[in-house]
């Protein structure tokens, strides 16, 4: 017998909001199982599966016995391995104390919001970006304070912008500012004088700097294989520094990511962590090991060469068929495309796009099989006038999108 009385939800639910791609995502199934041939430009995640080295080190891990929980700040010899991959990498030492292995960098922002916000509190956050951001502060009564940013500022917060937008009234004070480089949806990067003018700026206010690293490793390199991103490490020990295994190292599924914290923070981080994970997945962790070898690391370097191929094919041919991408990517698997000039309201012809950028990917799916991510999920700010392409499908079906959008678009 059902209850006469009304079960209800908590309020902070209603606010949280659901990606608008999954309404792309379930069209695009259903047209496949149809029979419609869908090119999937929406996935945030390297088509590449994971490389053999580390499945078959999970396999044998499992074998071995991995089975058990392995503490909340994760495997030492693991925090071991990526204190030495900083050195190697970046040229920076960092004490394994201070790396907490998470369960992907989702759990490293749910640990980082649990730590800093208070009911009310603001973390400064860019619009668009990471859509989850604002979820997490929201989850823990607090508010990701968004601020608009355009190709203007790089898509990206900065030193002027931080000042400019903290604040400290009644209803609620600002106590951070996250931010992501290599960024999603934009590909855009912070340089290192402004991580370093980001960093004082929020310093002197006594706020607390997070930086998002998870699309490093992706940074697109030149012909001597440079480097081209920094890592806030380089600047200081002062601040959130979040990581995952889910984008360069290619296991998404696997649900382990890290972060390097002040080492004031790391007590506290490690209670909350006990309470909210108390462990990592073990074998996961142990597979991961495999990540920072010699042979793995040439495998992965491999497929980053190919996202940067797959995107120098993309951008221009975006570009000629007539999307407005204001900044280029520098890392990252998307390219954030304006797409103004497709949306009726600016063409009197009414060529049957769609008025924002939700009815424009609908369009491409239902009518040309292709599917894309509207930019309403990464924020407010323009959204309407954005979409994201993922450049995490082949170069075959990449080539067979654009032939199709030519046919639609210069016709
Ligand atoms: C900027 C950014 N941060 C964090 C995440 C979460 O990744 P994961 O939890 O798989 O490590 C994503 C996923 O797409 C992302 O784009």
């Amino acid at each position: 017998m059902t209850s006469i009385l009304t079960k209800r939800i908590a309020s902070r639910v209603d606010d949280i909001q659901p990606f608008r791609v999954v309404e792309v995502l379930s069209r695009a199934k259903e047209l496949e199982s149809l029979g419609h041939d869908i090119v999937h430009m929406q996935a945030g995640e390297p088509d590449f599966a994971t490389a053999e080295p580390i499945v078959e080190a999970g396999v044998s891990a499992l074998r071995n016995g991995a089975t058990y929980y392995s503490g909340a700040s994760g495997l030492w010899e693991l925090r071991k391995a990526i204190a030495a991959f900083y050195l190697s990498d970046y040229g920076v030492t960092v004490d394994p104390k201070r790396i907490m292995i998470t369960p992907g960098a989702s759990g490293a922002l749910l640990l980082i919001a649990a730590l800093l916000v208070d009911a009310g509190d603001k973390i400064l956050l860019a619009d668009p970006g990471y859509p989850c951001n604002r979820n997490f502060m929201r989850l823990v009564e607090g508010e990701g304070q968004l601020v608009p940013v355009s190709a203007d500022d790089n898509f990206q917060l900065n030193a002027e912008l931080v000042s400019r937008h903290w604040c400290s009234d009644k209803e609620g004070k600002t106590v951070g500012a996250l931010v992501a480089t290599p960024a999603n949806p934009t590909g855009t990067v912070i340089s290192k004088p402004e991580l370093e003018a980001l960093h004082r700026e929020i310093d002197s206010r006594g706020g607390s700097l997070i930086v998002d690293e998870i699309y490093h490793g992706l940074d697109f390199r030149d012909e001597s294989g440079q480097r081209s991103v920094h890592s806030m490490l380089e600047i200081t020990d002062d601040a959130f520094v979040i990581n995952s295994f889910s984008k360069y190292f290619g296991m998404t599924g696997w649900r382990l990511g890290w972060l390097v914290a002040p080492p004031w923070a790391c007590p506290a981080l490690d209670k909350l962590a006990q309470n909210l994970f108390i462990s990592m997945s073990t074998m996961a962790q142990y597979a991961a090991l495999k990540c920072f070898e010699t042979p793995t690391r040439a495998i992965l370097d491999q497929r980053r060469d190919e996202f940067k191929r797959r995107c120098d094919f993309l951008l221009p041919a975006l570009r000629d068929l007539g999307f407005i991408i204001p900044q280029a990517p520098e890392g990252g698997l998307y390219i954030y495309a304006d797409i103004s000039q497709f949306l009726d309201d600016n063409n009197p012809a009414g060529k049957g796009f769609g008025k924002n950028s939700q009815e424009f990917c609908l369009t491409l799916l239902e009518e040309h099989g292709l599917a894309i991510t509207p930019g309403a999920d990464f924020g407010h700010f323009q959204c309407d006038k954005y979409v994201r392409f993922a450049f995490t499908t082949s170069m075959d079906r990449l080539i067979v999108a654009v032939d199709r959008m030519r046919a639609i678009f210069t016709n």
